[in-house]
């Protein structure tokens, strides 16, 4: 009897997603590239998000910026689905080469910039029409980074600002300082099919 093969890749609203079978990954994994701030994988927040943005398609979507990226996911379904120029950003350089494989898959290119959110100036950010992220507020010392991009952010004038989250704690103190300060809306969000997640994201209309 033959043993079933884990998937190479999965769909998921119209991108292609690597698993950690799929060659291109495995052969990064070869190569030495170790991703060590948790960008190790595709975190299904991203999921969230793009779930989210199908259905809720925003009115600017020229010039995306993902930050946290890991391989970046979210951004590229803008890139291949919205027709956007797509920035990625992270700090930790292993996980580009994941991030090049998973837009190779999907045909498109985004931009990867080496980058802390502390380094990311208001003039970094003025160009964006969409902030977006996945996943990025996992541990007590991203609160005070995230919330401080978040409010560059703001006054860039970015106009549609999304992070994901798969409800931990850090995040929901970000969530409760943007409310008071943004009048950010927080939405719970559930996918079913074809993979399940479920989370929450933040939500600011910067109109
Ligand atoms: C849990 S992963 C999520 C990755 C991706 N957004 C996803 O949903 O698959 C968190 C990502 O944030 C990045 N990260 C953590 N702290 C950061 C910081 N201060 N500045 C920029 N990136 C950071 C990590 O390198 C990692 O890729």
């Amino acid at each position: 009897m033959s043993q079933q093969q884990p998937p190479l890749a999965r769909r998921f609203r119209g991108v292609v997603m690597p698993t950690a079978s799929h060659p291109a990954i495995r052969r990064i994994k070869r190569q030495g590239n170790y991703p060590s701030i948790h960008g190790n994988k595709l975190w299904k927040s991203s999921l969230l998000l793009i779930d989210y943005l199908n259905r809720h398609r925003p009115q600017h979507c020229t010039a995306v910026i993902d930050v946290g990226c890991g391989w970046g996911i979210s951004g590229i379904w803008c890139a291949k689905t919205l027709g956007a120029q797509v920035t990625a950003v992270d700090a930790d350089p292993a996980v580009f080469p994941f991030l090049e494989a998973s837009a190779a898959l999907n045909k498109v290119q985004v931009a990867p910039r080496i980058a802390r959110f502390e380094k990311l100036t208001t003039a970094h950010l003025a160009p964006f029409d969409i902030l977006l992220a996945a996943d990025i507020c996992f541990w007590d010392e991203l609160v005070d980074p995230v919330f401080n991009l978040i409010n560059r952010a703001v006054r860039a004038g970015v106009k549609h600002i999304l992070i994901a989250d798969p409800e931990r704690s850090p995040f929901f103190e970000v969530v409760q300082r943007c409310q008071k300060r943004h009048c950010a809306e927080l939405v719970d969000w559930r996918v079913r099919s074809p993979i399940g997640a479920r989370g929450a994201i933040m939500v600011i209309e910067n109109a």
